[in-house]
């Protein structure tokens, strides 16, 4: 039977969080990594016209458009996931029409919690509908990995790992392994620092010490990755403490980074506040999550009460977040 032809869709991905093994990730270590209910939207359309609209308000774009022939030219900034995107898939299928792209979040692109990757899988998932081309997961990963590193040059590409497949996952660089857990019921707290990390800038300081001390790094990234090993099974078992222990054990050796500074590596005073207020109210763990510097520092206890109101007292934000299970979704046709 033909199927309907497609004009238009809406699907979503969550946003992510790494829970262990950042920076190690890109260097052939693993990592854990959790979806978040928190959702990022994209509703995409077939027109008649060469041109690609989009009106992305979040991103404080309202009425931008490109002429096909124009794609590959340099984009800016806020357009440049949607847009390499849409050309990657253009060119790997060879197909091409007008679109109307229309995206929305309901978490903000400060926090850290993938906004790009969200994105970047939601395009592609959007238009694989639309020009009904079955896709499966990892043929999304890797087109969707293809993309970001088009644009940033590096990236472990866990964050789109998450944004497809949802849940928790261990991961392995560039996909190597995507392997879903089960775990469930992660008292999980999160504070955001209110300061926006640039993950790009803060790795590529990491990769400019770590040229100058490789053994140095390669040890610290090896203790990273027996870390994550350890969290994975604890994390299995629900130990909580147990895997509270570890992340802060994890915290300790981002610490001893010696890029972006020398005092606190990937770490920063206000990370190490809000840690240190999580503790005192009680929590198994914490540290920080993704690149460090600022976004959002993760605490495991089960007061999670008494531990949002110490990382607010500290100057943090709590973040009210649960696991996401779905990964990436059709919303509708
Ligand atoms: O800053 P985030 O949340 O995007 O996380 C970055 C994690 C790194 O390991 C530093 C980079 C990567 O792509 O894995």
């Amino acid at each position: 039977m033909k199927k309907n032809k497609r004009k238009k869709v809406v699907v979503s991905t969550p946003g992510k969080l790494m829970l262990f093994g950042e920076h190690a990730v890109l260097y052939n270590r693993p990592c854990l990594v959790c979806a978040l209910n928190q959702r990022l939207f994209v509703e995409a359309e077939k027109i008649s016209e060469d041109e690609i609209l989009i009106s992305a308000p979040d991103l404080k774009i309202l009425d931008f458009s490109i002429s096909l022939v124009d794609l590959d030219k340099e984009q800016p900034k806020e357009v440049r996931f949607v847009l390499e995107a849409i050309k990657n898939f253009f060119q790997t299928y060879k197909v091409s029409s007008g679109l109307k792209i229309k995206t929305e979040s309901q978490f903000s692109a400060e926090y850290g919690f993938g906004s790009s990757s969200a994105v970047t899988v939601c395009i592609i998932k959007t238009l694989s509908e639309l020009f009904q081309i079955e896709m499966k997961k990892k043929e999304i990963f890797d087109l969707a990995y293809q993309t970001v590193l088009d644009i940033q040059g590096i990236g472990s590409g866990f964050d789109i790992a998450a944004a497809i497949y949802g849940g928790v996952i261990y991961f392995l660089t560039g996909g190597k392994i995507i392997e879903p857990l089960e775990v469930k019921d992660i008292p999980l707290i999160v504070g955001y620092t209110g300061i926006k990390a640039s993950t790009s800038e803060i790795v590529k300081q990491v990769k400019k010490e770590m040229e100058r001390a490789p053994r140095y790094y390669q040890n610290l990234y090896n203790q990273i990755a027996k870390i994550v090993e350890k969290a994975k099974i604890e994390m299995e078992n629900s130990n909580w403490p147990a895997v509270g222990k570890l992340m802060n054990e994890n915290q300790e050796i981002l610490r001893k980074f010696r890029a972006p500074s020398i005092e606190y590596g990937v770490s920063s005073e206000i990370i190490e506040k809000l840690i240190e207020a999580s503790l005192k109210a009680g929590a198994y763990g914490a540290k920080l999550s993704g690149a460090g510097v600022g976004d959002c520092i993760i605490a495991l206890g089960e007061n999670r009460e008494g531990i949002e109101k110490a990382i607010q007292e500290t100057s943090g934000a709590p973040v009210s977040v649960e696991i996401d299970y779905q990964g990436l979704k059709i919303e509708s046709f």
